[in-house]
C-alpha cells in the first residue's frame, strides 16, 4: 500500500513538457519492469481480504498513468513545431520562366502558314551563293549596281561567291530542279552591305514567292497578294500596285497596303499617305525562265519578295529594326504566348 502511495505521488509530480519526458514517463510507469507494473503482478500474492482494495488502487493508478501519458502525447504532437527540413514542401513553387519564340520566327511561320493554306510549299537554300544564282540567272546586267562591293558582301578570295542579297536565288534553284506547276515560298536570311540604322540592317530576312504554270496572269498575282494582305493585316486591308522595275520581272510592281496604324487616314508610319510599301512583285521575266530551263512560250508566272522584319514592324508596331537583332529579353518576352 505504501508503494502505491509513493508511486501515486511520483505520478502527481511528474511533469511532461517535451518528447524526452514522455520517454522517461513510459520507462518509469508503463514499462513491464516499472515499479507500477511490478505491483500489478503482485496483486495475486496479496492476502485475500486486502486483495480487492489493493487491486483496485493499483489498477486505478495504472489507468491514471496511461491516461496522463496518452493525453500528454497527443498534446505534444499537436503543438510540436513542424519538423524543420532543408526543403519546405509547403512553400508555393517558383514559376518556371519559359523562353519565347523570336518575333522574326513567329512572323516567318505566320507568313509561310498563310501561303501554305493556298497550296504553296516552303523551300530552303544556302545563305552563301554564287554569282549565277544571285545575279546572272535573274537577268541582272553586268553593270548593275547590286553587283557593286557597296551593296553586296563578296567572299574576298572568290569574287564569284557572295552572301545572298535576296531570297530570289531560290527562284532559280527551284526552277533548275523542277518543272511547272511550281508554287513555292522561300524564307531565309539575306545580307547587304548597309549602314545599320533604325530602318535598315546588314542582315535581315526575306520571303520569296514563286508561282509558275500555264496561263498564270497578273490578275492571279494580284488576287494572291490581296488574300495574303488580308490574312496578315485584317479583312479590311486594301492593296495597291505601283509600277516599278526589277531585272527579273516584267512587268514589275511594288505593292502597298493600307496603313494598319491609322487605317489609311495618314500618320507618321505611312508618312501621311495612308499606304505602306510591303513587297516587290511582277511577272517572271521570260529570260529568267529560259535561264532556268523552263519553256517561256508554254509557261508564265509571278514572283514576289517581302521583308520579314518589315512585316514584323508593321504587325507588331515597332519602329526600330535593330530591336530584332539585339535580343534584349525585355523586348523578346513580350512575344511569349499568353499564359506561359
Ligand atoms: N529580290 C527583291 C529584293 O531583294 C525583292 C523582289 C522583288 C522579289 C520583286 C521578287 C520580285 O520576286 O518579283 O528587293
Amino acid at each position: 500500500m505504501s508503494n502505491i502511495e509513493k508511486i501515486s505521488a511520483e505520478l502527481e509530480n511528474f511533469k511532461i513538457n517535451a518528447a524526452e519526458d514522455l520517454e522517461r514517463f513510459r520507462a518509469q510507469f508503463l514499462n513491464k519492469k516499472s515499479e507500477l507494473q511490478t505491483l500489478l503482478g503482485e496483486i495475486k500474492n496479496v492476502p485475500a481480504e486486502e486483495r480487492k482494495t489493493f487491486g483496485q488502487k493499483v489498477n486505478l493508478l495504472k489507468q491514471k498513468a496511461q491516461a496522463y501519458f496518452d493525453e500528454q502525447r497527443q498534446r505534444l504532437e499537436e503543438t510540436a513545431p513542424v519538423q524543420q527540413s532543408e526543403i519546405d514542401v509547403t512553400r508555393p513553387a517558383t514559376a518556371q520562366t519559359l523562353g519565347s519564340r523570336h518575333p522574326i520566327s513567329l512572323m516567318m511561320d505566320e507568313v509561310c502558314g498563310i501561303f501554305e493554306k493556298i497550296g504553296f510549299t516552303t523551300v530552303d537554300g544556302p545563305d552563301i551563293e554564287d554569282d549565277w544564282h544571285i545575279f546572272t540567272a535573274l537577268n541582272f546586267p553586268e553593270e548593275h549596281p547590286a553587283r557593286d562591293m557597296q551593296d553586296t558582301f563578296f567572299i574576298e578570295q572568290k569574287p564569284d561567291i557572295a552572301l545572298r542579297t535576296h531570297t530570289s536565288t531560290l527562284q532559280v534553284r527551284t526552277m533548275e530542279k523542277r518543272q511547272p506547276p511550281i508554287r513555292v515560298i522561300c524564307p531565309g536570311r539575306v545580307f547587304r552591305n548597309e549602314v545599320i540604322t533604325s530602318r535598315a540592317h546588314c542582315i535581315f530576312h526575306q520571303m520569296e514567292g514563286l508561282y509558275i504554270d500555264e496561263n498564270v496572269s497578273f490578275a492571279d498575282m494580284k488576287q494572291t497578294l490581296l488574300y495574303f494582305a488580308k490574312q496578315l493585316f485584317g479583312e479590311e486591308t486594301r492593296i495597291r500596285l505601283r509600277p516599278s522595275f526589277f531585272p527579273f520581272t516584267e512587268p514589275s510592281a511594288e505593292m502597298d497596303v493600307s496603313c494598319n496604324i491609322c487605317g489609311g487616314e495618314g500618320c507618321a508610319l505611312c508618312k501621311h499617305t495612308g499606304w505602306v510599301e510591303i513587297l516587290g512583285c511582277g511577272m517572271v521575266d521570260p529570260n529568267v525562265l529560259e535561264n532556268c530551263g523552263i519553256d517561256s512560250k508554254k509557261y508564265s508566272g509571278f514572283a514576289f519578295g517581302l521583308g520579314i522584319e518589315r512585316m514584323a514592324m508593321l504587325k507588331y508596331k515597332t519602329n526600330d529594326i535593330r530591336l530584332y537583332f539585339e535580343n534584349d529579353a525585355r523586348f523578346l518576352q513580350q512575344f511569349t504566348p499568353a499564359g506561359r
